[in-house]
């Protein structure tokens, strides 16, 4: 490894919401922090050298896009992951969250209909609810041995029966870190392009890709999947620059890209800082080997998490994520025979183990009983978070 991730970096005091905002999130501000999705590694020595640089130059008026941007967002996700996106396809976003609620409002109205698939990232509750739309739930299946599948009759029925003009695609999931098979995505696109309905594929956890497993981006699966989607995607996650609000979309329909576009230009809301734009450069083009050590270290620590709750928590069953940094876990023979125990867990883990976790009830009533660990940390943060919940035991 080039790369030694065990080191700790004091957070607390730098203004990051993952642990100076415990008090007011969790009610207690001592807590070891699992829970939102960022990691406790510094960044890549690049990205931090070129900001540095950026800084010293003591004039911040208004930034010029350097085309550079766009082409190394271009050349990653042909390097990664095989997807050949055109400059025209492509613009910035700030944020995917944010993106979102751009791409709800540009196309839908209030009181239409937005299909999901709980358990599934909150904010595709709250960002069409928030907007007046109305959600459509397609539930994940739980397979006997833990793992989770897409119900795709059931994808079907709900578009018959509700009509919704839009689906959000979590790929890889966020909260249980499946990356969808081609097979899935296929069969996603050719039902959603059938009834017409537009998919946003939420792709940001797309760079951080487990045990050799490849992303599969979903436009590129079929001419069907790429004339309906809007794809999402940001080197915020796979970095850990989320501070630093750099994402992008890819819009291969023409029509659907025009459309977007053009109000996005218009509001100026596809207008990066040079903040963004200098650490995307700098990640892009430099980062394929902090990357890959990185994701080394990010399986080792799902391992060694697997080894001890075997030992030493097995009541506690996690399923082993596919991408990225954060770990579903069934903790619902804690409390045997109970249903409704997500009050329960939180009890237990922040006021019994010391932890703050996400509760997997924020992700739909379907993640009752399970609790989301983001292990994007030094091994020994991890291994001092399951020892607290081995005593809480
Ligand atoms: C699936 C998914 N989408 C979006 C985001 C947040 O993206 P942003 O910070 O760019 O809004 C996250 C963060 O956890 C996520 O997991």
């Amino acid at each position: 490894m080039t790369y030694d991730f065990n080191e700790y970096v004091e957070r607390r005091g730098s203004g990051c919401i993952k642990y100076d905002e415990l008090e007011k999130r969790y009610g207690h501000a001592d807590l070891l922090p699992a829970w939102v999705a960022d990691m406790d590694f510094p960044v890549l020595p690049e990205i931090t050298e070129a900001l540095q640089k950026r800084i010293a130059h003591p004039v911040y008026g208004y930034a010029s896009v350097p085309e550079k941007f766009w082409q190394s967002i271009i050349n990653w996700l042909m390097r990664r992951h095989g997807w050949k996106v055109e400059r025209d396809e492509i613009t910035y976003v700030p944020g995917v969250v944010k993106a979102i609620g751009f791409i709800v409002n540009r196309f839908t109205e209030p009181g239409d209909k937005i299909l999901i698939q709980p358990p599934v990232y909150h904010p595709f509750t709250f960002v069409p609810e928030g907007n007046s739309r109305e959600l459509v739930h397609n539930p994940l299946r739980r397979l006997p041995d833990g793992n989770y599948e897409m119900d795709l009759d059931d994808l079907e029925k709900k578009i018959v029966e509700h009509k919704p003009k839009m689906m959000i695609l979590c790929n890889p999931h966020n909260p249980i870190g499946i990356q969808w098979d081609a097979e899935t995505l296929r069969s996603v696109a050719s039902i959603c392009h059938r009834h017409g309905v537009k998919v946003i594929a939420d792709e940001i956890h797309e760079d951080l890709m487990l045990w050799g497993i490849k992303h599969i981006p979903f436009a590129s699966v079929s001419d069907e999947a790429a004339e309906i989607s809007i794809t999402l995607g940001a080197p915020s996650k796979t970095f850990n620059i989320a501070g630093l609000v750099s994402s992008w979309v890819v819009i291969k329909n023409k029509e659907m890209r025009e459309h977007f576009f053009t109000w996005m230009k218009g509001n100026e809301f596809d207008d990066p800082t040079f903040f963004a734009t200098t650490a995307t450069i700098a990640a892009y083009d430099h980062g394929d080997t902090w990357l890959n050590d990185l994701i080394s270290y990010l399986e080792g620590n799902q391992l060694f998490l697997e080894d001890f709750l075997n030992k030493e928590i097995p009541e506690i069953k996690a399923v082993r994520p596919q991408a990225s940094f954060l770990t579903w876990l069934d903790c619902r023979a804690l409390y045997p025979g109970e249903s409704e125990i997500h009050d329960k867990l939180d009890k237990f883990f922040i006021e019994e183990a010391g932890l703050a976790l996400n509760n997997g009830f924020i992700f739909g009533k379907e993640g009752d009983g399970f609790m989301r660990f983001n292990i994007g940390c030094p091994r020994q943060t991890l291994q001092q978070a399951l020892e607290q919940l081995k005593k809480a035991l």
